[in-house]
């Protein structure tokens, strides 16, 4: 059955992570785009995607994505760098909406922030999965920039434990930061996975406490303006002054009540009740 769109004037935006990390997307488009319904999924019965293959990443993240479609979604947002990375061809063709993913807008912030593209150096920390395939390379290649793209798979499921602030996850990062620091110098790192935003001050004190004094960028902002933009693109205007303000509600495939709790972290508000969806294995 179709859900109701509590904001009638406005679209309804589907919001797909494998998580909660896509929330930190979410977060910047409830002030960005106001007048809409947004419904996020997040699949964390299925999470981690980032240490899965192509196939299995891709029949996840487009089952979730007609879901959110036979839901009455308008358009989807894409807000899982693996997802994006690696299935989003599948996802526009398995859907008739318009898909908006994290990676292009990502490739685009990080252009904007270093201003001049000729030899800048992008450091990518992102998921195994993210890392293998290249799609950041090849985005940050299309705009002139040099990707270095680093994984780091044990971030995700400390930051899914809620240790943001916790002397293992800095442990963690010192390691992964001084091997990237080890093969290039980068001007600006890239947050290429949707979990990072929340340890974005930490990784930019690591940097600091490694020598680097690389700017962190994070793609929410980004695909939060890519999203406006390709609502006005098909049609749907809208505008920040609007004095409705956007709905939304949230649904996971596993524990509503884990969701809530640490959701809240990643949208940076309480998270009204959960729904329980089961998408079969
Ligand atoms: N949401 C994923 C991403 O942005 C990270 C979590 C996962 O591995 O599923 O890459």
């Amino acid at each position: 059955m179709k859900r109701l769109n509590e904001n009638q004037n406005g679209p309804t935006i589907g919001v797909f992570d494998s998580g909660f990390g896509g929330l930190t997307v979410l977060r910047a488009l409830l002030p960005l785009v106001p007048a809409a319904h947004y419904i996020y999924l997040g699949d964390t019965a299925r999470l981690p995607y980032g240490s899965k293959s192509r196939e299995t990443i891709a029949r996840y993240a487009v089952s979730s994505a007609r879901y959110l479609e036979d839901q009455g979604a308008d358009l989807l947002v894409i807000a899982c760098n693996t997802a994006t990375a690696l299935a989003l061809d599948d996802i526009s063709s398995a859907c008739d909406v318009p898909v908006v993913g994290v990676i292009a807008p990502g490739a685009q912030a990080a252009l904007e922030t270093v201003g001049t593209p000729k030899a800048a150096k992008i450091l990518v920390l992102a998921t195994a999965a993210t890392v293998q395939s290249h799609a950041y390379r090849e985005a940050c290649d299309a705009l002139g920039l040099v990707a270095t793209e680093k994984a780091c798979p044990l971030l995700v499921p400390l930051l899914e434990e809620g240790w943001t602030d916790h002397p293992v996850t800095r442990d963690v990062l010192r390691i992964y930061l001084t091997e990237a620091l080890s093969e290039v110098s980068p001007d600006a790192v890239l947050l290429g996975c949707t979990h990072y935003p929340l340890i974005a001050g930490a990784i930019e004190a690591m940097l600091r406490e490694l020598g680097s004094n690389a700017r962190v960028i994070d793609s929410a902002e980004a695909t939060a303006q890519a999203v406006a933009r390709k609502l006005n693109e098909v049609g749907f205007t809208h505008s920040t002054s609007d004095q409705t303000p956007a709905t939304f509600q949230c649904i996971a495939t596993d524990s509503v009540e884990k969701f809530a709790n640490l959701g809240s972290g990643f949208l940076g508000r309480p998270i009204p009740a959960v729904e329980l969806l089961d998408l079969g294995g």
